[in-house]
């Protein structure tokens, strides 16, 4: 009995009879010789058909199948180095083929087609080799993230996604109708997670967050994957230090396990290469002389856009932290710096090849008074942050904690210029389908 493998195994099965269960993602062929290349989720590999080794009804059926259509192959696994495919350098000597269901005119075709269309068919473009490739990175970059914080003593407790109040800025709220109440999707884990470094100590919560921005860039989409760590008894120093061990972790895990499909997306790696700790740091003072000095103006107090993050991460060779912005352009929470109240304890974390900001974060206030004046001074409904003032009547310890953007992330690691293609079913301003 020939045993069923998935592609990405057929190395171990050389010289052997191997069953595939997949997809035709092409077909070349003539007379008595067809060349199908069969997609399995995992890989892709070419299946070559001799007229004389198989039966003359799956000669024909192999001549007339329809891309796309989903088949069972049946063969011989071959080493030749010139075999295309991923893994490549092997092919299956066919001698079965069965066709479980013959598709209809596949829409897409490996012709340029506009990003409007593919985004139309995007339950099917997920099977083109680049999406695929984008995917599977992001799945590692995913596992990365959980594997090193669950090694590095945190613990994964995870936030509720229907939430009472507004975190990061009312203006960017999803509403909806909790029986009568208004009720948002919420835009980050962040102030329960305070609540529960409490009980925990370290913890972090990893899930889909939600922000009604009106913004069209290459960088945002209305839904996004989060992942938030959060420690008790940590300052802004020790934030950065986690963060730029942690995303050392995730770019040196996806380069390790990942090289096949940043190969599949043409990516340089030599920069990834060098995401090593650590991190260079600057201060929001001396990010705004270095702009002003580039020729990039900016007035101090100003938040920057993306031609400013560009620029800044472009004068270092890996990510970059700018900490100390001015209070006025973070939120709510963020701790003061003693005597000088005018910039706060934040950092961002920008990386380089112009992605931009991948992380924001800092340190928390901790002191229950400045913090009544903060929600005062932000026009915030006292009583739904009744709870998070507890937090500093009750124990309070300075602490700090980031989110990291999994879909920005990718982007980088994978180079490609739109962060829509990292996320199965992008949800952009103008998209919601499929
Ligand atoms: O800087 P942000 O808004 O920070 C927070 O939400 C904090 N409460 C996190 C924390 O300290 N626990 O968002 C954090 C990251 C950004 O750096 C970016 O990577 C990503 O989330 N992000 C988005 N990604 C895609 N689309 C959007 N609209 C995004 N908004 C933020
Ligand atoms: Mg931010």
């Amino acid at each position: 009995m020939p045993q069923d493998i998935r592609i990405e195994d057929i190395a171990s099965y050389e010289g052997q009879e191997v069953t595939i269960k997949g997809w035709l993602s092409l077909k070349t062929g003539k007379g008595k010789l067809q060349f199908l290349r069969v997609r399995d989720g995992t890989g892709v590999v070419q299946a070559v058909l001799l007229r004389k080794d198989v039966s003359p009804e799956a000669f024909e059926s192999a001549r007339r199948l329809s891309l796309e259509s989903s088949l069972i192959v049946t063969g011989i696994v071959r080493a030749d180095e010139r075999a295309p495919g991923t893994p490549g350098g092997y092919e299956l000597s066919v001698t079965d083929l069965q066709v479980v269901h013959e598709a209809q005119e596949y829409p897409i075709a490996p012709k340029e087609h506009s990003v409007e269309f593919l985004m139309d068919n995007r339950h099917l473009w997920l099977r083109s080799s680049r999406q695929w490739a984008i995917l599977r990175v992001r799945a590692t970059v995913v596992r990365a993230i959980r594997h090193w914080l669950d090694g590095h003593g945190f613990l994964n407790v995870d936030t509720p996604i229907l939430t009472p109040a507004a975190c990061e800025g009312t203006s960017t709220l999803f509403e909806t109708d909790y029986f009568g109440e208004p009720a948002y999707l919420t835009q980050s884990g962040q102030l329960y997670n305070e609540a529960t470094i409490g009980a925990f100590g370290k913890v972090y919560c990893f899930g889909p967050t939600f922000r009604a921005e009106k913004s069209k860039t290459r960088r945002h989409l209305m839904e996004f994957w989060m992942v938030e760590p959060e420690m008790a008894f940590a300052d802004l120093e020790e934030c950065m230090r986690v963060q730029e061990e942690f995303v050392s972790y995730i770019v040196q895990t996806a380069l390790r396990e990942r090289a096949p499909e940043l190969d599949i997306l043409e990516r340089d790696t030599a920069p990834l290469q060098r995401v090593q700790p650590p991190f260079p740091r600057i201060s929001y003072d001396q990010a705004v002389e270095m702009l002003n000095r580039g020729g990039v103006a900016i007035t101090w107090g100003e938040d920057f856009g993306s031609p400013h993050e560009t620029y800044i991460a472009e004068q270092f060779d890996r990510p970059v932290f700018v900490h100390h912005y001015p209070s006025q352009c973070k939120a709510f929470y963020m701790e003061p710096e003693p005597g000088r109240p005018e910039v706060c304890r934040s950092v961002d974390l920008l990386a380089p090849e112009g992605y931009g900001e991948i992380i924001g974060g800092g340190e928390r206030m901790s002191r229950l008074e400045l913090l009544e004046e903060a929600i005062q001074r932000h026009n915030l409904p006292r009583q739904a942050y009744e709870w998070y003032l507890d937090l500093r009547r009750f124990g309070s310890v300075p602490h700090s904690g980031f989110g990291l953007g999994v879909e920005r992330t990718v982007a980088w690691i994978c180079g490609i210029s739109h962060i829509r293609e990292t996320i199965p079913f992008p949800r952009t301003l103008q998209r919601i389908y499929p």
